[in-house]
């Protein structure tokens, strides 16, 4: 089937506009959006991207003796197309905070401590089922500073435990960029960045689920997570 530009499904995408997060007019265009044919390298791109871009490797909880503070977890996802076929070779990137809420980027300055075992980041290509493995530590909430407030204190809005994905699927179309929540946490139900998907079903094709114990070689907690690329059934964008 040739690959098209599918409308926007605007229940089970964000609002591009989330009320209290000055961010978001930012992040998105003032303007309608302009239909355009897609061009060939939209359709057949990107190429190797594996090949361009290093590998990092998919155990982030630190090495040997030194570990990353914090829950061991080990998140399972499988990254799936619009029929449900398992997309092989599609690369990943992941990033996360650490296990008290920070990231290692210029822009955070929280007063969190940052964790010199845990950078937070990787490069993943998905095995032929459409599955990768990540070994990390489970991200930690932190605070929300808002445009209107570049100092502290917040708002008050604290983001719930996540963790983000940029998916490169076999072609341009079917890249998303998107976060990963945990089923079950408090602070999900409080997120304007999670509620602003407003079909119920779609917030919770973003919810991770844990699966129970059953002697996972890294005792670690482990959960399960599929990320859907494009169609009804897709998993919704949170830039
Ligand atoms: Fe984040």
């Amino acid at each position: 089937m040739p690959t098209v530009i599918q409308p926007r499904d605007e229940r089970t995408q964000p609002s591009r506009i989330v009320a209290g997060y000055p961010q978001t007019p930012l992040r998105n265009p003032a303007q309608p959006l302009v239909r355009r044919a897609p061009t060939l390298s939209e359709l057949t791109g990107p190429l190797d991207a594996a090949k361009r871009l290093k590998l990092l490797g998919a155990d982030i909880a630190g090495h040997g003796e030194k570990q990353a503070i914090g829950q061991l977890i080990h998140l399972r996802v499988k990254v799936l197309d619009e029929d449900g076929a398992p997309v092989g070779g599609a690369m990943v990137e992941v990033w996360q905070a650490n296990g008290a809420g920070r990231y290692i980027h210029p822009n955070d300055d929280d007063h969190a401590p940052v964790d010199a075992n845990f950078y937070g980041a990787a490069r993943i290509l998905t095995d032929p089922t459409g599955a990768f493995e990540l070994r990390t530590v489970k991200p930690g909430a932190y605070p929300v500073r808002l445009v209107t407030h570049p100092v502290r204190p917040t708002s008050g809005w604290w983001r719930p435990p996540h963790v983000h994905f940029s998916v490169f699927g076999k072609v341009w179309l079917s890249r998303l960029v998107t976060q990963m929540y945990f089923d079950g946490e408090p602070l999900n139900a409080m997120d304007p960045i999670l509620n602003a998907v407003p079909d119920p079903a779609a917030r919770g094709r973003l919810l991770a689920k844990l699966v129970p114990p059953t002697g996972d070689p890294h005792n670690a907690l482990v959960y399960e997570h599929r990320i859907v690329l494009r169609g009804r059934d897709a998993t919704p964008a949170q830039p």
